[in-house]
This record gives C-alpha cells, structure tokens and sequence, in this order.
C-alpha cells in the first residue's frame, strides 16, 4: 500500500483525507513540485526546494516546513516505496477555510501533502523515433513562472494533443514561444540550442537548466533569447524538457516535419549525456 504524507502524519494512501473546504480543491489555491528520483536518490533536490520557496513565497504562503523537514519527509517517503526510480510529488495549498470566501483566511493552515510514485520515463520508441505535437495559443494567465496546483489551462491544453494523437501542445504568446503543456520547449538550428528566455510566462524547468548546463559543458552553443513561431517550424530539431519525460524529440509540429523527421544528431547527442548525468546522479 502507497505512503503518503499529509499535514505531518505518515499514513496509507486510501487512508488520507483533507477536507472539501480546502482552498487547494475549492480555488486551485496551492503550489505543487514535481522531483525525478534515481536509484532512490531525489535528482536536484535542492533546486526543486528552491523553486518551491518561490512559488510560496509568490502565492504570499510561508512554508510549512524548513528545509531539514522538506528532506526528511523526501527521506523517508523515497525509501519506503517499493520503486527505485520514482516520482515524487510536493504539494502545499491554503488548507480549510470556514466558509467559502476568495480572500485569504486570516490564519492560514495549510495543507501539505506529499506522495511518490513509480517514475515512467518516455518509452524508448518514443526516445527512437520523436513525438508529433499541435501548437496553441498560449491562454494561460500572466504568473506561469509559479507552479501553481491551478492547472485547468494545462489541462485543456494538453488533452487538446491527446485529443490529436499528440503528446504535447507548444505554447505561443503573440508570436513568440513560451513552453509546453507541461514540459519546457528547446529547439537547434544550424548547431545552436536555443532556448526561451526565463520570465513570468514560463515555468523555470529543472531539467531545461540541466540541458543548458550539459550543452555548456559538452561544447553546445547555447543562446537565450525570444523564439518565434516561424523559427520553431524551421527548426532542425525540437526538444520537450520535463523531469517525467527528461529529454524528447519533437519530429512533427501540427502535421509539418521538423528537420529530417526524425530525431536529430544533437537531440541523440544530449540524450546521451542527459543518461550519463543521471547514472551518475544515481550512483551518488
Ligand atoms: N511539469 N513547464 C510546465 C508548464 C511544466 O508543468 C513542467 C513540468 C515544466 C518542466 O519543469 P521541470 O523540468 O522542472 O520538470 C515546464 C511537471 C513534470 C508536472 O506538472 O508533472
């Protein structure tokens, strides 16, 4: 039976309750956090930490726990799953209120939930051969650098390539790419990554600053800046980011071809280093 955390008891999953006024299930009013975990070992714990601190301290909701708690609720939760590789999911929301009411109650409780679950990498036909993905207006609001348990946008978005026999919805606002769905959106041409400037429009991903490190330390040009629709067609190659799906090839964009239509020689390149980082991670 899955453990879980919640609100400072370590209990069975099906034996978990929160309460129908909470503000996380009324509002959507919570921060969550996603963390890949290797050989039961949680992969950039730190900056996963870090980055929930912001999306706190964003949604003006100090936390619950410091940071020796965040590591021993991790602890403890990573090494009693039944898997070695995992995916752990963090999530503080406002807690309960008395009555429904938008504004923040006086005394915030939050409540703070916490779970593993077996880690399901892309299937190595997906690694072999590319995803397709749509593209779609990015509609979502103006704080998407804040990992908020809101997720409705999200979700219409990403079941809108589903609905399309895609794996992915690549975001753009007025032109100018922002992310994915739920995932970071990279792309290479002429032997040059580029990647989207970090703003209040885009998630700051975890395993985005670890390809950008990679491609730093192996010799890869990186360039930061705005990227535009038309270049995102252009592309030689089209890269997802996320801590589920690591590292994935986007090979049609809307029905068009991107590049070869296949997974590029820089995508197998970064693949490839991305696996030994984190074997090495895994080995500690
Ligand atoms: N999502 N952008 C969005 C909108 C995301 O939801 C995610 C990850 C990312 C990539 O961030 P990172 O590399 O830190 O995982 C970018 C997680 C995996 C999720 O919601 O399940």
């Amino acid at each position: 039976m899955a453990l879980c955390y919640l609100n400072g008891e370590f209990l069975p999953l099906a034996a978990a309750r929160v309460s129908p006024m909470d503000r996380g299930f009324l509002f959507g009013d919570g921060v969550y956090e996603v963390i890949p975990v290797y050989g039961r070992r949680p992969f950039r714990l730190e900056e996963h930490l870090a980055r929930l601190q912001k999306s706190l301290a964003a949604i003006r909701l100090s936390s619950p726990l410091d940071e020796a708690g965040w590591r021993a609720v991790v602890a403890r939760l990573v090494g009693e799953a039944e898997w070695e590789d995992q995916s752990l999911y963090l999530q503080i929301t406002r807690g309960p209120m008395a009555v429904r009411n938008h504004a923040f109650p006086k005394e915030a409780r939050p409540t703070v939930f916490a779970l593993a679950e077996a880690l399901s990498p892309p299937p190595p036909e997906q690694v072999e051969n590319g995803v397709a993905a749509i593209t779609a207006p990015d509609y979502r609001w103006l704080r998407c650098h804040i990992k908020a348990t809101s997720l409705l946008a999200n979700c219409l978005l990403r079941q809108m390539a589903v609905d399309a026999g895609c794996a992915e919805t690549v975001l753009f606002r007025d032109g100018v790419l922002t992310e994915g769905a739920a995932a970071n959106v990279l792309v290479v041409k002429q032997g040059v990554l580029h990647a989207p400037q970090k703003n209040h429009l885009m998630l700051s991903g975890i395993t985005y600053d670890v390809v950008l490190e990679l491609a730093q330390r192996h010799g890869l040009p990186v360039v930061v800046r705005d990227i535009f629709v038309e270049e995102v067609f252009a592309a030689d190659e089209i890269w997802l980011t996320s801590s589920t799906k690591e590292v994935l090839a986007v090979v049609e964009l809307d029905g068009r071809q991107i590049g070869a239509g296949a997974p590029g020689p820089y995508y197998r390149a970064m693949y490839r280093w991305y696996q030994a980082f984190k074997e090495s991670a895994r080995r500690g």
